[in-house]
């Protein structure tokens, strides 16, 4: 079957065409012994960064209009890549939260208009579990990752790491989720940003920050005399908090600004190992929290999703720590075009809750919760 799945939570304006086969068990039943067969037979995102890079984040009502503007003009690309018509459809998911709500309202009414016209079932969807499906998705024509069957991976550990959200989530079966941890304040995507922002690094700032923490480790780690703290990482729960970590960073960066002269001010050296630094402090809050759920709820997997799961240092890292600590615990992460939002992994997502899903209209739910 074909889905088409439409993506507007926050600034990328996002449509793709989902290819599934259900996959027969040896028990005769279907999708509860091996994962369906997918294939992303295309995924068109138009990102809207450069427009709002000049205020230094998103600016929630321009975001909308610029949705209302592309929605018509990535949905005929979606389509054509994908070489199907909009009739050929089967369902049509859309994201209907967590998120900006006059975003996702653009999305979600063009979608429920989409489905009234021509008579398609339609279906909203969790943002969030949209960021756990991308753990499924392969590049646009490839076939799906075989080896994720459902007695291999569950009970598995989600660690959700985006602009919006840091969360820990168990995930005893598909569609069944326990959150276990969450942060307190800032979601480690929105830190990466403000500590972009303090340090003129511009939008979005988790590329920027992770450059730039790379060109300090290749100059020389010998320099090396900032620290930051690791917020919570001893903490008996499973929750995070960024915010005192970013506070650091701003009082080291006006330190730097305030010292004599003829002294080291804040050069590129110096905001160079500021951005290593704070990423080795987020990073290492994240997989001692994730190693320590992981032994507690005796997964079998763990999955790393969100536009953070992008930072190649923590993708590195969390796997080298998950083989070093965890008994065989098998460990995913998307492939790098599914790091960030897209509407493939909501297509899957809305394709996996199709059976609970009721018919008719979908309303905006911007502070959804998954659970
Ligand atoms: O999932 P996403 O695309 O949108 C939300 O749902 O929020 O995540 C966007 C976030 C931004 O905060 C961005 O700075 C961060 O992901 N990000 C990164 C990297 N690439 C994107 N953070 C750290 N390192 C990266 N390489
Ligand atoms: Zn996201």
């Amino acid at each position: 079957m074909l889905i088409l799945g439409i993506e507007t939570s926050c600034d990328d304006t996002a449509v793709a065409v989902l290819e599934v086969h259900p996959v027969k068990s040896p028990d005769g039943g279907t999708t509860k012994w091996l994962f369906d067969r997918v294939k992303v037979k295309s995924n068109v995102v138009s990102s809207q960064v450069k427009l709002h890079a000049k205020y230094g984040g998103v600016f929630p009502s321009l975001a909308a209009r610029e949705h209302e503007k592309n929605l018509p003009k990535v949905l005929k690309l979606a389509l054509k890549e994908a070489k199907i018509k909009i009739e050929d459809i089967d369902l049509i998911a859309v994201t209907k939260g967590p998120g900006l709500a006059p975003s996702l309202w653009r999305g979600v009414n063009f979608a429920n208009e989409l489905a009234k016209r021509f008579k398609k079932p339609i279906t909203g969807v969790n943002h969030l579990e949209g960021h756990i499906y991308s753990n499924w998705l392969r590049p646009t024509g490839e076939k799906s990752k075989t080896q994720m069957t459902n007695d291999k991976i569950f009970p598995a550990l989600n660690l959700i790491v985006s602009g919006g959200h840091t969360e820990l989530v168990l995930m005893k079966g598909h569609g069944r989720y326990k959150i276990i941890g969450e942060t307190l304040d800032d979601a480690v995507g929105e830190a990466f940003d403000k500590v972009a922002r303090m340090l003129g690094l511009g939008y979005p700032g988790g590329p920027a920050v992770a450059l730039r923490a790379t060109k300090f480790k290749v100059e020389s780690s010998s320099s090396y005399k900032i620290k930051f703290p690791r917020p919570m990482i001893n903490s008996k729960d499973f929750n995070f908090s960024f915010s005192g970590l970013k506070t650091a960073v701003l009082y080291k960066t006006r330190e730097f600004t305030r010292l004599p002269d003829g002294q080291e001010k804040l050069s590129p050296k110096i905001v160079n190992q500021i951005c290593y630094e704070f990423q080795e402090a987020a990073i290492d809050v994240l997989i001692s929290k994730t190693i320590k759920a992981g032994e507690k709820y005796k997964v079998k997997s763990v999955m790393l999703s969100g536009g953070v799961s992008a930072n190649k240092s923590l993708r590195e890292k969390l796997e080298k720590k998950i083989s070093a600590e965890l008994n065989n615990v098998k460990f995913f992460k998307p492939d790098m075009t599914y790091t960030s939002d897209n509407a493939a992994m909501i297509a899957l997502a809305g394709y996996m809750k199709k059976k609970n899903a009721k018919q008719g209209s979908v309303k905006v739910d911007a502070n959804l919760n998954l659970g």
